[in-house]
């Protein structure tokens, strides 16, 4: 039991972490991402990430606000304090550690590239995607990656969402795409867009692009809430909440 009750206007001391003062916050997130963070057809936020988020600040004792951000701009949006985390399946990874403060990883899935099912890629490669077309998010590990080691034979398409890359997947302007592997599961291969199929194996190495899996950021400072999201994390992981979420976003 991390929490002592005692709150405060909506404020919560938090065990452990001597006088510190956890406070209500915002979380920054860029949706659409399923099922990570998407909305429902009424408008509302769902997905992984909202329903653990929303167990943690419940676990801590805080209201969390969703705040919802472009990528581009969302380390930004933290460090101007529109927010004060970000939880948006974003990788853990040295680069961005320069920037912001990472919780304990969530969830660890791998990247893949995603083609049409009658694609003849095959495995991903420098000799296969030579001359065609694929897609990014602008921003994340896997644009990075795309570019660095294939920006020279092949054409990379950036886009501001993973949204606007799948439709245009579905229009016929992309040969594959390379996502975070959940998105593609859930956006290409079980959904009624075309039809798909990863191709090639679910990538993971090297760690410098891959990082250590999904961790919620903050700004440097802010070493409490982290310390506190972690231990709610700790929490869920050991009360079975977070096997609980899984499952629903997940199957089993
Ligand atoms: N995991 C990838 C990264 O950290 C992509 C995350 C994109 N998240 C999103 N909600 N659009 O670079």
């Amino acid at each position: 039991q991390h929490i002592l009750g005692v709150g405060v206007l909506g404020a919560a001391l938090v065990a452990g972490s001597a006088n510190a003062e956890v406070r209500d916050i915002r979380i920054g997130v860029d949706v659409p991402y399923e099922p990570m963070e998407y909305r429902t057809p009424d408008g509302e936020l769902t997905g992984f990430d909202i329903d653990l988020g929303d167990a943690m600040c419940a676990e801590i004792g805080i209201q969390c606000e969703w705040v919802v951000q472009g990528w581009d701009g969302i380390i930004p949006g933290l460090q101007a304090r529109k927010y004060d985390a970000i939880m948006s399946s974003m990788t853990i990874n040295e680069q961005r550690r320069e920037q912001v403060l990472f919780s304990d990883p969530y969830i660890t899935p791998p990247s893949a590239w995603f083609a049409p099912a009658d694609s003849e890629i095959g495995t991903p490669s420098e000799e296969t995607l030579e001359g065609l077309t694929v897609g990014v998010q602008r921003g994340t590990l896997q644009d990075n990656y795309v570019t660095d080691l294939y920006g020279d034979v092949a054409d990379v398409n950036r886009y501001a969402t993973a949204d606007d890359m799948v439709l245009d997947m579905d229009s016929g302007r992309l040969d594959a795409v390379f996502l975070d592997f959940p998105i593609g599961k859930s956006t290409l291969l079980d959904s009624d867009a075309g039809d798909y199929m990863l191709i090639g194996e679910r990538i993971t190495e090297p760690k410098e692009y891959f990082g250590e899996g999904f961790g919620i950021a903050f700004r440097q400072r802010d070493q409490e809430l982290a310390e506190a999201f972690n231990a709610a994390l700790a929490t869920l992981q050991e009360n079975g909440t977070y096997d609980e979420i899984h499952e629903r976003y997940f199957g089993g």
